[in-house]
C-alpha cells in the first residue's frame, strides 16, 4: 500500500466507506463555478460531524496535507478548488446539514455549514420568520460558504451581509480543536471576536462547522418594481429619494446596464422585459423593492406615491410595478438570470467593487472613458447592488475587442479598474472574497500593515499553512 492509499483508507475510516472520493467521482469537485480553475486533489472526503471534520484535520495536519473546505462550489473567486500539486483533500461540508435549533423567542436559527442556503430560508418561513440573505446562487450555495465569503446579495442594504447576520460559530481549527461558540448573544464584548476574524476568511483560518444566525419577521407585504432610467447620476437620485420615501422598508435596489438586460433576453429569449418602445432600450434600469409591516394596499400607496415623484422629476422614464407575487418573481428573475448569461455568453472579466454611492457616477463616467480609450470595443455590462454601493463592474467582448485580446490584457483591465476603485477610497471586493483570482490584487491595495497582521493572524492560528493554501494570502 502507498502512503496515499494508507492515508485515503484512514480518512475512510473517519468518514466512513464511499464518503471519501477519488478519480473520476472526484472530478466535479476540481472546478469552480466559472470553469476558471481547475486543480487536484489527493481526495473529496465528506464527512458528517463536527466530531469528523476535527478528526480529518488532525490526520491532515499531522501528514502536512493541505485541506481545501468546499460547500455549494458557486464561488466567484475560484476559493474552494485546489492547486494542480494534487496533494490536497477537498473537506466537503454538504453532509453537516441540520438545522440544529430554532429558536423563536430568540430570534435565532442554529444550523450545520452544509446546509443550503435556501433550505434554510424555507425553515425560517416555516416557522413565520425571514432569513433575508438572498442571492441568485442561493438553492446551491451553502451557509459555510456563505459565512467564509461574508456574502452580500440582494438584501444588504436593509439587513447587512452574513457577517451581520451571524451571532455565533462553531469552527475546527488547525489543531483540530472545536470551538464552541454557538451563542446567540446580540451583546457580548467579552474579548477579541472570533467571530468575526472566522467570518470572510474563506476557509484559511478555520473549517466553520456551524453557526447560529438571525431571524427576522416575515414581512406582511411586498412590492417590486422595475424601472427604466436614463443615466446612472437619476439612479443615485432616486436611490436618496427612495431611502428618504421609504426608510427601513426599502430592502432592495438593483442596478443593470441596459447591456445586461438585453444578454439576458438574448440568451434566454423567453425572458421578457416588462417595457416597450424606448424604454426597451434604456441604458439603465432599476430593481426596487419594499417590504411593509403593515398591509398590501399600505405597501402599494407609498410605493406608487414615490415612483410617480420619480417619473415625473425625471429620475426615471418608465416604472412597472408588479401587480402579483408571480411578476414579482419574474422581474427577480430577469435581475438574477445576468450571472448566468454572462457565464454562456463567452469571455468575461468580473469586477466586483464598492464605492461610496456619491461617487459611483463619477466612477462609471471616469472608468468607462478610460477603458474604451485604452481598449476600443470593449465592451460594459455593469450591474450590481447599487443600495450598498457594490458594482459588478463587468466588461465583456466585441467584434473590435475580442476573447483573445481579453485574455491578453487582462491584467491591465483589473490594474486600471481597480486602480480606479482604490483612488476613490473604494474597495476590490465587495461580496465575492479573495479567493485564488484576487491573490495578487490583494497584495497590490491593502497598506503593508494590513498585510503584516493579515499575515500574523495566519500564522497564529494556521503555522502550518494547511488551510485553504495559496487563498487570500499568496506567501506567509
Ligand atoms: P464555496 O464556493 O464552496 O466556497 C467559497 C469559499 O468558502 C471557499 O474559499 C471555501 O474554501 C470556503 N468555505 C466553504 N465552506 C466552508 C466552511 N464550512 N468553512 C470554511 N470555509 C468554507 N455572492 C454574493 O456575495 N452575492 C451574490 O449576489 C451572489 N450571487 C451569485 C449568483 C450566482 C449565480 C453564483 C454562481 C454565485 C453568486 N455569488 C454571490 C457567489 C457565491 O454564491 C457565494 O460566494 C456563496 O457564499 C458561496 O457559497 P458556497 O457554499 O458555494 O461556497
Ligand atoms: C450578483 O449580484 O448577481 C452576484 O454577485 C453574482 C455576480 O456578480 O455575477
Ligand atoms: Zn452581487
Amino acid at each position: 500500500m502507498t502512503t496515499n492509499e494508507a492515508l485515503i483508507a484512514r480518512l475512510a475510516r473517519i468518514v466512513g466507506e464511499g464518503h471519501v472520493l477519488t478519480g473520476a467521482t472526484a472530478a466535479p469537485y476540481l472546478t469552480d463555478w466559472r470553469g476558471r480553475f481547475i486543480g487536484k486533489a489527493l481526495a473529496v472526503v465528506r464527512p458528517e460531524f463536527p466530531q469528523q471534520v476535527a478528526d480529518v484535520v488532525r490526520l491532515c495536519v499531522d501528514h502536512n496535507i493541505p485541506i481545501v473546505p468546499q460547500g455549494g462550489n458557486t464561488g466567484l473567486c475560484g476559493g474552494a478548488t485546489p492547486d494542480q500539486s494534487g496533494r490536497a483533500v477537498i473537506l466537503l461540508t454538504t453532509r453537516l446539514n441540520r438545522v440544529r435549533e430554532i429558536d423563536t423567542a430568540n430570534d435565532t436559527m442554529t444550523v450545520e455549514a452544509g446546509c443550503i442556503l435556501q433550505t434554510v430560508q424555507e425553515r425560517a418561513q416555516s416557522v413565520g420568520r425571514l432569513f433575508p440573505l438572498s442571492l441568485g446562487a442561493e438553492g446551491s450555495c451553502t451557509i459555510g460558504g456563505n459565512l467564509s465569503t461574508n456574502a452580500g446579495g440582494t438584501g444588504v442594504l436593509r439587513y447587512g451581509n452574513m457577517r451581520e447576520l451571524t451571532l455565533g460559530l462553531e469552527v475546527v481549527g488547525a489543531d483540530g480543536q472545536i470551538w464552541h461558540g454557538l451563542r446567540g448573544l446580540r451583546k457580548d464584548n467579552a474579548g477579541y471576536d472570533l467571530r468575526d476574524l472566522y467570518v470572510g476568511s474563506e476557509g484559511t483560518l478555520g473549517i466553520i462547522t456551524a453557526a447560529t444566525i438571525k431571524l427576522f419577521p416575515q414581512p406582511v407585504a411586498r412590492c417590486t418594481a422595475m424601472l427604466a432610467l436614463p443615466g446612472v447620476d437619476k439612479a443615485v437620485a432616486l436611490l436618496s429619494r427612495a431611502r428618504a420615501g421609504f426608510g427601513a422598508a426599502l430592502t432592495g435596489f438593483e442596478l443593470m446596464a441596459g447591456a445586461c438586460m438585453r444578454m439576458v433576453t438574448r440568451s434566454y429569449p423567453h425572458l421578457r422585459l416588462p417595457f416597450e418602445g424606448p424604454s426597451a432600450d434604456a441604458p439603465w434600469f432599476a430593481l426596487l423593492e419594499i417590504s411593509d409591516s403593515e398591509s398590501e394596499q399600505h405597501a402599494r400607496e407609498r410605493f406608487e406615491a414615490v415612483l410617480g415623484e420619480a417619473v415625473e422629476c425625471g429620475e426615471a422614464d418608465d416604472a412597472v410595478v408588479a401587480e402579483s407575487i408571480t411578476q414579482s418573481r419574474a422581474l427577480w428573475h430577469l435581475r438574477e438570470s445576468i450571472t448566468l448569461a454572462e457565464a454562456e455568453s463567452g469571455k468575461s472579466i468580473k469586477h466586483d467593487v464598492s464605492l461610496a454611492i456619491s461617487r459611483i457616477a463619477e466612477f462609471l463616467a471616469q472608468t468607462d472613458a478610460q477603458l474604451q480609450e485604452r481598449f476600443p470595443g470593449i465592451v460594459n455590462m455593469t450591474f450590481g447592488h447599487l443600495g450598498d454601493g457594490n458594482l459588478h463592474y463587468n466588461v465583456g467582448t466585441s467584434g473590435r475587442f475580442t476573447e483573445s485580446d481579453m485574455v491578453g490584457h487582462q491584467a491591465e483591465i483589473y490594474a486600471l479598474v481597480h486602480d480606479a476603485v482604490s483612488a476613490m477610497g473604494g474597495s476590490i471586493s465587495a461580496e465575492h472574497g479573495i479567493g485564488q483570482l484576487k491573490v495578487s490584487e490583494l497584495i497590490r491595495y491593502k497598506s503593508d500593515q494590513e498585510i503584516k497582521v493579515m499575515m500574523l493572524l495566519k500564522k497564529a492560528l494556521d503555522p502550518q499553512c494547511l488551510l485553504n493554501p495559496g487563498k487570500v494570502l499568496a506567501a506567509y
